[in-house]
């Protein structure tokens, strides 16, 4: 079942939105080679708390840390480690998600850690440049397939692969709802949107194969090849003309 939120549910929902952003926003001015991914959640997790919030992924489903920090080849869920250090070349997946007034925000970016390779900077610029476009297209009558398809045609244009085994999601009340958001797909299937309906759009957009494997740790997703992977992710509400992105920072 897909919820529709009502405008007082909106209008928390865009509250715990501006924290997520804005825990995006602080971890973006203070990444820096050397920093250990531990101390990279530790400064998100009390930005979250800070702002009254707390942090949607703490303890969900056991999950250990605040944000997910997935580095290079780590496609998601990356657990933050005080042994892991950012070094300069490296991009940086920063999934984060705050909760506050019964409602989530789940929004991630992929940061580069000092300068990168141009190769890099084209996976990170083809995987923001598909959520823009996805975002774009939102209104009510599309059917999630549209966006899935959308997602999966740009990446796969520019010679890039596209996770399967993970997706976005409809966001409330639970971080997790309906419906299912894959980045692949077809145009003119899958639920049609209406105005109110909520989800997290998250392309996880690999430079070889799309085929990941799961750490022994149960979290930590890697491309099968080591190759690099890139993911960003907005909540965004539909809204009768289009769409208001949550998370987006005030
Ligand atoms: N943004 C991720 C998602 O949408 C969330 C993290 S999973 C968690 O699935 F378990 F770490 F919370
Ligand atoms: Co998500």
């Amino acid at each position: 079942m897909i919820n529709v939120k009502t405008s007082n549910e909106l209008l928390k929902m865009r509250k715990a939105g501006i924290i997520t952003g804005g825990a995006l926003v602080k971890a973006g001015e203070v990444i820096h080679e050397g920093m250990s991914t531990y101390e990279l959640d530790r400064i998100i997790h009390d930005y979250i708390v800070s702002h009254g919030a707390k942090p949607s992924f703490l303890h969900y489903n056991g999950y250990p840390a605040s944000a997910c920090i997935s580095v290079n080849d780590t496609v998601i869920h990356g657990i933050p480690s005080k042994s892991e250090k950012l070094k300069k070349g490296d991009i940086v997946s920063v999934d984060v998600g705050a909760y506050i007034d019964g409602y989530h925000g789940d929004s991630a970016k992929t940061f580069a850690v000092g300068e990168i390779s141009d190769k890099a900077q084209a996976l990170m610029d083809s995987t923001e440049g598909s959520l823009k476009a996805a975002l774009e297209i939102l209104r009510p009558g599309i059917r999630i397939g549209d966006i899935s398809a959308l997602i999966q045609q740009y990446n796969e244009d520019r010679g890039y692969s596209v996770v399967r085994q993970f997706v976005g999601h409809g966001v409330g009340r639970n971080l997790h709802e309906d419906p299912e958001v894959p980045n692949y797909g077809r145009a003119g299937h899958g639920p049609r949107l209406v105005a109110g309906m909520v989800i997290a759009i998250e392309p996880m957009i690999n430079e070889g194969v799309p085929d990941v494997k799961i750490l022994p740790d149960g979290w930590t997703v890697r491309t099968a090849d080591g190759k690099l992977s890139a993911h960003f992710e907005h909540t965004a509400a539909i809204t009768p003309d289009g769409c208001m992105i949550m998370t987006m920072p005030e």
